[in-house]
């Protein structure tokens, strides 16, 4: 059997991935090669004359054979970084995007003394862990309706040394107590949009995380429609948003009695995040 360099199985790696017609060949192909290896992306370079094991080999082509057909990078992996943290994922789990991450800070600063903050919909717990890692005396409560993504979350509050309750819940259902924040990046693609996304996306995100009903509305509709019972006197609600729900959003805040603040942009100029108030 051959014994490969670290700089041929490289190579190897980000000629296939340049086949299949991966983004980043080489730089998915380090990625994976550094994590089995257990070194950074420099020290491959730094090694790359030294000889490859073999249940390391077979490891790193399974991993790149995954990642040619198209499998996100963070599932291979197994994990993803999230506002300085790092998060286990699989595919129970929408993968957290950077987007997200203006969300997390700008609830931070505007919210240092806030008391009790409820996430709806918390997936791999990256928004609600990351909160709890900046916002010291707030209490956390934390819902989903997969109980996959719940095991996911958890593990990730323990990873970060941080104290959430996680609750198996749809919506409000079996959420009880008021909150000063409620926080939610819900599903908001519509069926419609759903087609046009990457295959990455289409064949290996949970689809429960992406789609909603009613143009991609219904969790916006039926969170506004609720939340007045678990909100405190002053309580605000910080969504994420689809950019193309603003507007209508918006509508469905007022119908509900609440205050609009603000739309906030993402750094592509798409409006990203709003701010509701009692
Ligand atoms: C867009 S993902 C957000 C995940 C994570 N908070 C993030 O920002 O990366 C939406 C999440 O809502 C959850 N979800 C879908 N329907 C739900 C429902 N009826 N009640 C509660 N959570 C739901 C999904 O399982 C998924 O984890």
């Amino acid at each position: 059997m051959k014994i490969w360099k670290i700089s041929e199985i490289i190579n190897w790696a980000a000629n296939l991935l340049t086949s299949k017609d991966i983004e980043n060949p080489k730089l998915d192909s380090e990625y994976i090669i550094s994590h089995v290896l257990g070194m950074s992306r420099l020290e491959l370079y730094l090694h790359q004359e030294d000889k490859v094991a073999e249940n390391d080999l077979s490891l790193i082509q399974s991993m790149i054979s995954r990642r040619g057909k198209n499998e996100p990078l963070q599932y291979i992996l197994g994990e993803t970084d999230f506002y300085g943290l790092t998060f286990k994922v699989n595919e129970h789990v929408l993968i957290p995007r950077p987007e997200t991450e203006l969300l997390v800070e700008k609830i931070i600063k505007e919210n240092p003394t806030a008391e009790e903050i409820l996430e709806i919909g918390t997936g791999s717990g990256a928004i609600v862990i990351a909160l709890a890692a900046n916002i010291k005396n707030a209490k956390f409560m934390a819902v989903d309706i997969s109980n996959e993504a719940l095991q996911i979350a958890r593990e990730n509050a323990v990873k970060n040394m941080v104290n959430i309750n996680f609750c198996f819940s749809d919506v409000f259902e079996n959420v009880t107590g008021k909150y000063d924040l409620i926080v939610s990046n819900p599903p908001y693609i519509s069926g419609n949009e759903y087609q046009y996304l990457s295959r990455e996306i289409r064949e290996y995100e949970p689809s429960i995380a992406l789609l909603a009903n009613d143009n991609g509305l219904a969790f916006y509709k039926k969170i506004l429609h609720f939340a007045k019972d678990y909100l405190t006197e002053k309580g605000k609600i910080y969504f994420e948003i689809g950019h193309s729900l603003s507007e209508s959003i918006k509508k469905v805040a007022e119908e509900n009695g609440f205050r609009y603040i603000e739309t906030v942009k993402d750094l592509n100029s798409y409006d990203r995040m709003m701010v509701i108030e009692v």
